[in-house]
């Protein structure tokens, strides 16, 4: 990235529409995934209403580049899943943070209750509330607010209080997708920050890569090439053993450490889908203490 709008955002929101057009055996209903597609992604997307159509595609994507789809598919249920959870225990805000064409604000139950920040990189954000004006009335995002902020260079806690962010709030803060096109300090100084923006007991919902594939101990195969050619390589990940005293030392504690892999296992096995997620990307789930 940046000065354009996120690819790996819009190829997520791709594999989100071909699972809302599975229909009857699909694990979540993302409707406006379709909208925040452009060209060849929203004609392919419409395609994959014909069901054998869509399940043809999804094969395909698979055989081509094994792992984000269903990686994809399984981290977005569980994450839903998870806010869901957070909403019942008390958050009072949401933060989705490299929020991209994420469409929990105007989609989950109960989410509108509550006041939604969306805070994502001015370029990506741009498109996205265009899109967003196109597709949603405007009494079904009135709870969202809009966060420009380039994590790489500006500091969230400014960024969110513009905005009118309330601090220490029980909060729940999404933040899919995003850690691995980061730097070590972004990463580091945006955990610091969360920590010392929300209320003890709110809870972070993230999600990594295995910090060995980038040391390149493990193979991501085409999925880590693809993003490279894409422009957004990853450039970050944590190593699973070493995360717990890693958050502990920033004010958290880790709750959850589930891989993609595991959550398909959850989530698609039941349905008798055998689809391969990958197993070094994980969510994790973190209590602010
Ligand atoms: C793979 S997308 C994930 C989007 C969304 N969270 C999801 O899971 O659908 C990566 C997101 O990270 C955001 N991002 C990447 N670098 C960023 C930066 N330096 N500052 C803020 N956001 C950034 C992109 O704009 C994009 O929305």
């Amino acid at each position: 990235m940046q000065n354009r709008a996120s690819r790996t955002a819009e190829q997520v929101a791709l594999f989100r529409a071909l699972e809302t057009a599975r229909g009857h055996d699909r694990v979540f209903d993302d409707p406006l995934a379709v909208r925040f597609l452009h060209g060849g992604y929203r004609l392919l997307a419409r395609a994959a209403r014909v069901r054998p159509v869509g399940l043809r595609l999804s094969r395909f994507i698979d055989r081509r580049w094994p792992g984000p789809r269903p990686s994809a598919v399984a981290r977005t249920r569980l994450i839903d899943d998870l806010v869901i959870e957070a909403l019942g225990r008390g958050a009072r805000q949401v933060l989705l943070l490299g929020a991209g064409y994420d469409s929990r604000a105007y989609r989950l139950p109960g989410i509108a209750r509550v006041a939604v920040y969306e805070a994502d990189h001015p370029a990506t954000q741009a498109v996205k509330r265009r899109l967003v004006r196109g597709a949603v009335r405007p009494e079904r995002r009135r709870h969202v607010r809009y966060v420009p902020v380039d994590l790489l260079t500006e500091d969230l806690g400014d960024a969110l209080f513009a905005a009118g962010f309330g601090a220490l709030e029980p909060t729940v803060v999404v933040w899919e997708g995003v850690t691995n096109y980061l730097s070590e300090p972004a990463v580091d100084a945006t955990l610091r920050r969360l920590a010392s923006l929300t209320a003890t007991g709110s809870s972070l919902i993230f999600t990594y890569v295995d910090r060995r594939v980038l040391d390149g101990e493990v193979d991501a195969g085409s999925w880590a090439e693809a993003v490279r050619r894409q422009g957004e390589p990853w450039t970050f990940g944590f190593d699973p053993a070493a995360l717990p005293g890693y958050l502990a030392a920033r004010g958290m504690r880790l709750a959850l450490d589930l891989s993609t892999r595991d959550a398909a296992e959850r989530y698609l096995q039941p349905l008798g889908r055998i689809e391969d997620a990958a197993p070094f990307y994980r969510v994790a789930e973190a209590e602010i203490q």
